[in-house]
């Protein structure tokens, strides 16, 4: 066997870091709080739905989601014929990167923002280029100085993770009026549901007042189904067209398709999360500000904790205080996600868990400072 030989890639694929999952463990009584997934669990409703669907494992899904698409149109009040839905919302982000990206396109997403839109950029011959942030926040002017003539993407996550933070609903159509028309802006609302800022807008009436705008969502965070892959996204009829061309025929399977409908009509389930992450986020907010840790965004399920002033105490210096601390929490079956891939290193991502789960966190972080 020649080495030459052996087939390569496309530019770009070997140079991927591949995407690293939040980390747990099988151990009795570990928490995970590294993926941001639901405390709550899914709906019973959407259990029932999965488990009856064992009565049809022989027989193809319905490849083109008809019920699931129907009850999200119904919900959010949008045409059916502009949504498509997709094996999680990667698999439709990943779509919209192969259905447009030609080589050296130029793909514009923020300093922070969600890892996957690199890797997909790469794996479609895209050029990925980060605008600067300020205060860990998207800027719309860093954005459009990033503009070329190459540029063909922006990615902007709506919340980001991991930073928290989010473009209001006037940022975000300032964001569409600065873009060149035919640049496509990608609004990827995988934690919109969990915002309760006044002025947050996830986006939609965009989609029906531009040509050329996406907004992608997913089941995996509120809905608590992230195990069954269950993504959409709402766009304008030619972009449905072409990413319906070039997607799986059976993308998502008849489980998925039989849960995520049953999760939307339980309509108290998404509540009750909701209202759980809100009274939790309030109790952890005033705990770490009496413990003196700088907590960035935290609109979402999940907080962004800056350890850098805890690093003064730590004598293994501030590069390192995240990591040792991270290292701490492991020593505890505590899982929370290391953000250095983000290019943060002092600075860790807890998921809002349940009351216990965050009780036991939030007591290790003070035993540590303290
Ligand atoms: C901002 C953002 N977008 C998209 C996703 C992907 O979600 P999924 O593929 O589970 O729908 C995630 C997952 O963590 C995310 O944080």
């Amino acid at each position: 066997m020649k080495l030459s030989n052996l087939i390569k890639p496309r530019d770009g694929i070997l140079g991927i870091s591949r995407y690293k999952g939040g980390k747990g463990s099988q151990a009795a009584g570990a928490i995970k709080l590294s993926s941001n997934e639901s405390p709550l669990g899914p709906s019973v409703r959407a259990v029932k739905a999965y488990i009856d669907s064992a009565k049809s494992l022989s027989t193809y899904p319905d490849g083109n989601s008809t019920l699931l698409k129907e009850k999200i149109a119904a919900l959010h009040n949008i045409n059916v014929n502009n949504i498509i839905c997709g094996a999680g919302s990667d698999e439709i982000l990943n779509l919209i990167a192969a259905a447009y990206l030609m080589p050296g396109d130029e793909v514009i997403f923020s300093e922070h923002a969600f890892l996957l839109y690199k890797i997909i950029t790469l794996a479609n011959n895209g050029t990925p280029i980060a605008a600067k942030e300020v205060g860990l926040k998207a800027n719309i002017d860093a954005i459009i100085s990033c503009v070329t003539k190459k540029t063909k993407i922006v990615f902007i996550a709506n919340p980001n993770n991991p930073t928290g933070s989010y473009l209001n609903g006037n940022e975000l159509s300032e964001l569409r009026k600065k873009l060149p028309e035919h640049i496509l802006l990608v609004i990827d609302g995988a934690y919109a549901e969990y915002v309760q800022e006044g002025d947050y807008n996830d986006g939609k009436s965009l989609i029906s007042d531009t040509s050329n705008t996406v907004m992608t969502r997913t089941f995996s965070k509120v809905y608590a189904l992230a195990a069954l892959r269950i993504g959409w996204a709402y766009a304008p009829s030619h972009i449905i067209e072409v990413l319906n061309k070039i997607r799986g025929p059976f993308n998502l399977s008849t489980a998925a398709i039989n849960a995520g409908a049953a999760a939307i009509e339980d309509c108290d389930h998404v509540t009750k999360s909701v209202e759980l992450n809100s009274n939790e986020k309030q109790k952890l907010l005033k705990a770490y500000e009496e413990i003196k840790i700088k907590v960035h965004g935290g609109v979402a399920n999940f907080l962004l904790l800056d350890l850098k002033n805890i690093a003064k105490k730590n004598p293994i210096g501030q590069r390192e205080s995240a990591e040792d601390l991270n290292n701490y929490l492991i020593k505890n079956n505590i899982f929370v996600r290391n953000v250095s891939d983000y290019g943060l290193p002092s600075h860790l991502r807890i998921t809002i868990g349940s009351k216990e789960q965050n009780r036991v966190v939030l007591d290790k972080i003070r035993e540590y400072v303290e």
